[in-house]
């Protein structure tokens, strides 16, 4: 595919966000021939830097973050020969001014037309200053097209999310934005549309008739690393669940679409948001389980509590965890219950989708149906596979036993969330790119619950690090005769 040429301007280069995901990203789209031709970057942070002394941070960064590293060396000097360092201050309008000059005589050097992608990788509070300033300053008056990206979180509520969202809206049309949700960059959830429409055999029964409950689960044994500042503030909820979690819960649930374009999908998942069955005042703390972990070993080694992690307030009433029931009045959908959980400090690092089928075995006599056990379809989206488990009767003892048809699709090297979400905003692709309204609805969604947490109405439950999260989020599925698979 023929890419448009553009003009990659970063804001927030010197950053982790930068060194970790986004220098390796491009240096993987570089050697996979999908970058732009011609391509410039145009780093912006506050120090002082030469292109070429900015050029050797990437390439340390490079040789620690980047999945591959080739040793030819002359292609990885091309590719950073292609970033230019520039110095600006977010929050000086004159800063600006210099800006659009620099740009203009790279494009008018590099011949590269006025597409201009600006990819902002910069605390929240800076969102605003810098796309007002996009604006004021004239950098958006072009000939081409122009792009924004942005990165989470998007907003700290409802009304935070819809006020940025408004400042956004006066530099950009929403079109033009780009919100990252990582979780829609992995493989195996852009895979969920194929997996559901391009196989009759499971496109037909993705509904009440024959799903009986549906379960999404995002652990991690990770604690809360070194960001409690950030973290003791958002929770769990706001930290996965209002974006990941929904996001997921948005490609699961969403029927079939016209067609499989961004337009199309979009409106399917949409129909899911605008089906979620709102929380009600008397439901929300037994539909919403907050967790938060106490100390315990993972893999036989001893962790702290959360409250005794570096930054985190001794007394935090934060949500390290979180489990939900979520019904979707949708007609697809009457009476199924998606259940859905993620956690810090828990038994092990996984994410994945688990599709339980309804028990129709009419014909099995009731003796051996006990023994049976519901069909299941597990979308492992970190490990990248697939497997199915099935009733078969075993030729040798008679009996009908589970047995697991999988399917791996993880070769050790696939390309990274980022690599293939950068390169559908190279494309002006935004299928898997969170659009606003549902990020508005999601928002809505939690919003009573982050009132409910924030007034302690609901119980914190705990949970020993290293465990499978509070016995309280077994009893959520308990209740409805279900249990975590
Ligand atoms: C991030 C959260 O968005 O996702 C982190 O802020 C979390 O807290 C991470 O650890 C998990 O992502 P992944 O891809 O490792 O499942």
């Amino acid at each position: 595919e023929k890419l448009d040429s553009m003009t990659f301007v970063l804001f927030g280069a010197t950053g982790d966000l930068a060194k970790r995901k986004i220098f390796p990203t491009l240096y993987n789209l570089f050697l996979d021939n999908k970058l732009p031709d011609p391509f410039a970057v145009i780093a912006l942070g506050r120090k002082n830097f030469s292109s070429q002394a900015f050029r050797l941070h990437v390439l340390e960064s490079l040789k620690i973050f980047s999945r591959r590293f080739p040793e030819n060396t002359d292609s990885t000097e091309t590719f950073l020969q292609m970033i230019h360092y520039h110095s600006l201050n977010a929050t000086d309008n004159q800063g600006y001014l210099k800006l659009v000059d620099y740009i203009k005589h790279l494009e008018t050097v590099l011949r590269i037309p006025e597409n201009r992608l600006f990819y902002l990788s910069m605390a929240p509070e800076f969102i605003d200053t810098v796309t007002s300033n996009i604006k004021k300053s004239g950098l958006d008056s072009i000939n081409g097209w122009k792009r924004l990206v942005i990165e989470k979180p998007f907003g700290f509520d409802l009304s935070s999310a819809q006020n940025l969202n408004n400042k956004l809206g006066n530099a950009f049309d929403e079109a033009e934005i780009y919100r990252i949700d990582h979780y829609l960059g992995k493989s195996m959830v852009q895979n969920l549309e194929v997996l559901k429409f391009a196989n009759p055999m499971f496109q037909d029964i993705w509904n009440k008739e024959n799903i009986s409950n549906v379960q999404i689960t995002a652990s991690e044994t990770v604690g809360v690393e070194e960001r409690a500042d950030y973290y003791d503030q958002a929770g769990a909820i706001r930290d996965m669940f209002q974006n990941h979690m929904l996001q997921i819960l948005m490609m699961t649930a969403m029927q079939q679409p016209k067609k499989l374009n961004s337009k199309e999908i979009r409106k399917e998942k949409l129909k899911v948001m605008e089906a979620l069955q709102p929380l009600q005042k008397e439901n929300i703390c037994s539909s919403i389980i907050r967790g938060q972990y106490e100390a315990g070993a993972i893999n036989g080694i001893p962790v702290k509590g959360y409250r005794e992690e570096p930054g985190v307030e001794s007394l935090s009433k934060n949500d390290t965890f979180i489990a939900a029931k979520v019904l979707i009045n949708h007609p697809a959908w009457y009476g199924v219950p998606f259940y859905i959980r993620t956690g810090k400090r828990m038994k092990e690092k996984s994410t994945r989708i688990v599709i339980e089928f309804k028990k129709k075995l009419s014909i099995v006599d009731a003796k051996d149906s006990d023994k049976t056990i519901p069909n299941l379809l597990t979308i492992e989206v970190n490990k990248e596979g697939i497997s199915l488990q099935l009733n078969i009767k075993n030729p040798e003892t008679n009996k009908i036993e589970p047995a697991s048809f999988s399917f791996s699709a993880n070769n050790g090297n696939t390309p990274a969330e980022y690599e293939l979400l950068l390169y559908d905003v190279f494309r002006g692709n935004s299928t898997f790119f969170a659009h606003w309204k549902e990020v508005e609805l999601a928002w809505k969604w939690v919003q009573p619950a982050l009132e409910a947490f924030e007034k302690s109405d609901c119980p914190l439950h705990t949970y020993p690090a290293g465990s499978l999260g509070p016995v309280a989020a077994d009893q959520l599925l308990k209740h409805d005769g279900f249990k975590w698979w």
